[in-house]
């Protein structure tokens, strides 16, 4: 199986506290992976480690072809930069808060990267940015601001943004929880519609619903580690592990005790 992200013995400590605690994982071509787990336990450490927003202690980030290591012996020198950078184009993040430019349009928004980072020509630049904004459902919000969009709209536009840079996966860090509940389900389809075209998606959500239909795989991150992974039929009926029980009946309360 040809595997988009390896993610070998990753570490992170800030100052005393360890966060991440040796963390190896895989993702598939084409796979959604949902990320699951208590507040502190790692999850948005471990996001941006993988496109190495954060800088690992110790392990391996292997992306594509593009492979870094990291920790204290790791050689940095200007072709491991350049690694960095190219593993960035790769790995397109979402953010929870969005993190859109204020000062350029939802047009503009999406087209920096390929222009100052893709080095694309305006012209092209601007019709894929055209197309994608199409894809997300904001074609008529094309030279709106942000401060004029709502919440939901906001978040497709950085999906935009972040598909223009034609990464190989997109990892989405709690994407709908800065949202209000009416803007959710804009922002999950828009997500959904992106798995069923074959993107590989790495997504911290505790949206139940969500990984239970369009996750290929739940993972449970508890204290720095990967406490447990599956299927989501599995992961969500059977989970095995007694704090995963607990976690799961804080975000799908609906359901009865396991
Ligand atoms: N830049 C930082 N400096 C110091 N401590 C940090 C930093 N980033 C994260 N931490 C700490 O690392 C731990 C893990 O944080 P992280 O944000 O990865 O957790 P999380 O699982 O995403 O939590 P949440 O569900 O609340 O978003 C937390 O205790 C947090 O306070
Ligand atoms: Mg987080």
């Amino acid at each position: 199986m040809s595997h988009v992200v390896t993610v070998t013995g990753v570490s992170k400590s800030f100052g005393s506290l360890a966060v991440l605690k040796g963390v190896d994982l895989d993702v598939a071509r084409g796979e959604v992976l949902v990320i699951m787990g208590p507040s502190g336990s790692g999850k948005t450490t471990l996001v941006r480690c993988i496109n190495l927003l954060e800088e690992p202690d110790a392990g391996h980030i292997h992306i594509c072809g593009q492979s870094i290591s990291c920790g204290p012996n790791a050689r940095r020198n200007r072709a491991r930069a350049k690694a960095v950078r190219q593993l960035r184009n790769r790995a397109a993040m979402v953010f929870q808060h969005f993190n859109l430019f204020p000062h350029m349009t939802a047009l503009g928004n999406v087209i920096e990267g390929p222009l100052s980072v893709r080095g694309m020509p305006k012209a092209d630049a601007v019709a894929l940015g055209e197309r994608l904004l199409e894809r997300v459902g904001l074609a008529d919000k094309r030279d709106v601001y942000p401060a004029r969009l709502s919440g939901g709209q906001k978040q497709r536009v950085a999906i935009a943004r972040a598909l223009a840079m034609e990464p190989e996966v997109i990892l989405f860090d709690e994407p709908t929880s800065a949202l209000d509940p009416e803007l959710h389900a804009e922002v999950l389809r828009t997500m959904r519609s992106l798995a069923e075209d074959g993107m590989t998606m790495v997504v911290v959500t505790h949206e139940v619903a969500f990984a239970r239909e369009v996750a290929d795989r739940v993972i449970f991150m508890d204290d720095g580690r990967i406490l447990e992974q599956g299927p989501p039929a599995q992961f969500f009926s059977r989970p095995a592990h007694e704090r995963t029980r607990s976690f799961l009946r804080l975000v799908q309360p609906e359901r009865p005790a396991v």
